[in-house]
């Protein structure tokens, strides 16, 4: 076996296709033969920004669908063979084996997890960062709520609770309106018309239409007879944080928005900075005890739908260019 990775050579640079070492797993981690890579907007970021990264040349790149080759010590979930989808964390610990873009990753055990028969790799691949971004956001302590979908069931009163997930088309919303729904809340999210049906179909109880001049009215409305907990702004751009603060003033103030864009090392709390805030973190158990049975169950879908470019590592730069132009409720995958 050997690897190749599609490296950004340095700062700002386009990435190019070399050999990669083909490290061994640690124990806790599994060696992970790459069926299709997913691609994130802060991969466009950072490689336009020239954050983040330390130093160069590095391989970029959070999410990984393909097969188990080897597993470190004390690994006992997975085996050869085995399915799986995990999240990358090379840019937590500067490790390019853990990067994503490349023939094989390293991922740590607890951020593996089986991908069920008939789901396809492309269609797991979309889940990690959406999923774990949208855990964290919702569930870490003094954000949102608790507990986390995994931890417990809601209770008898979750339906009196409301949350308003903005951008519930997006990846990461997609994944906040599916764990906020296992959460058994009454779910107000925002969308282009189009994708208001896939929305509701994952779990919003209504859905409207960002640019709407009336949309803060309309949520409004939407939580009457609600204990609102909050938002979670999946988008975080200036306008959508000035509405989301418009929807909490109106509602008697003293919520929380959860944003996506509080600086990378922030948002990495997620598992990718410093301020993990609980240990192991939300995400993790979510991962673990929910995602699994959930996507066995059909419960919680792999969605949104990905779009497919073909033609492996040497396609990942085009792909980056599609993803910039900007995808409705999908996600750019290259398959190997
Ligand atoms: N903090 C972290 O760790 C972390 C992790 C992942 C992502 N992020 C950040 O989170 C943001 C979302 O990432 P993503 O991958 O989920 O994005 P994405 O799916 O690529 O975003 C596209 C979606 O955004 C929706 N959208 C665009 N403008 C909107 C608006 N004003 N109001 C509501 N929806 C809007 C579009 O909806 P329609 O097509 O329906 O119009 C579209 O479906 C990005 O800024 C990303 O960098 C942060």
């Amino acid at each position: 076996m050997s690897n190749q990775a599609a490296w950004i050579p340095s700062k700002g640079a386009r990435l190019e296709v070399k050999e990669s070492p083909l490290t061994k797993p640690a124990p806790g981690e599994v060696l992970i033969k790459n069926h299709v890579i997913a691609l994130n907007p802060i991969d466009n970021k950072i490689q336009d920004l020239g954050i983040v990264v330390q130093t160069y040349p590095f391989v970029l790149g959070f999410e990984v669908a393909g097969e188990v080759v080897e597993v470190g010590e004390g690994v006992t979930r997975f085996k050869k063979g085995d399915r799986v989808v995990g999240l990358a964390v090379a840019l937590r610990n500067q490790n390019v084996a853990h990067a994503a873009y490349q023939l094989f990753t390293i991922c740590i055990e607890r951020a593996t997890a089986h991908i069920p028969d008939g789901i396809p790799y492309a269609n797991a691949a979309v889940l990690p960062i959406g999923l774990a971004t949208a855990a964290a956001g919702i569930y870490e302590p003094n954000y949102l709520a608790q507990p986390a979908p995994g931890q417990s069931v809601g209770d008898a009163s979750s339906a009196k609770k409301s949350i308003l997930i903005w951008g519930g088309s997006s990846v990461v919303g997609i994944s906040a309106i599916q764990l906020a729904a296992a959460s058994g809340w009454t779910i107000v999210s925002t969308a282009s018309p189009k994708n208001h049906e896939l929305v509701r179909s994952l779990g919003a109880t209504h859905v409207f239409d960002y640019s709407d001049p009336d949309v803060v009215a309309k949520i409004l409305k939407a939580v009457e007879g609600t204990t609102l907990i909050g938002v979670y702004d999946a988008i975080s751009d200036p306008t959508t944080s000035v509405k989301s603060a418009e929807v909490v003033h109106a509602s008697g103030g003293g919520k929380l928005i959860a944003t996506t864009s509080g600086g990378y090392e922030r948002s990495g709390a997620v598992l990718l900075g410093d301020v993990a805030r609980t240990e192991p973190p939300v995400w993790i158990g979510v991962w673990r005890e929910f995602l699994e049975e959930r996507l066995k169950d059909g419960k919680f879908k792999a969605k949104p739908e990905p779009i497919i470019v073909e033609g492996g590592l040497e396609k990942i730069q085009e792909a980056l260019d599609l993803l910039k132009k900007g995808v409705s409720a999908a996600k750019v995958v290259v398959k190997l």
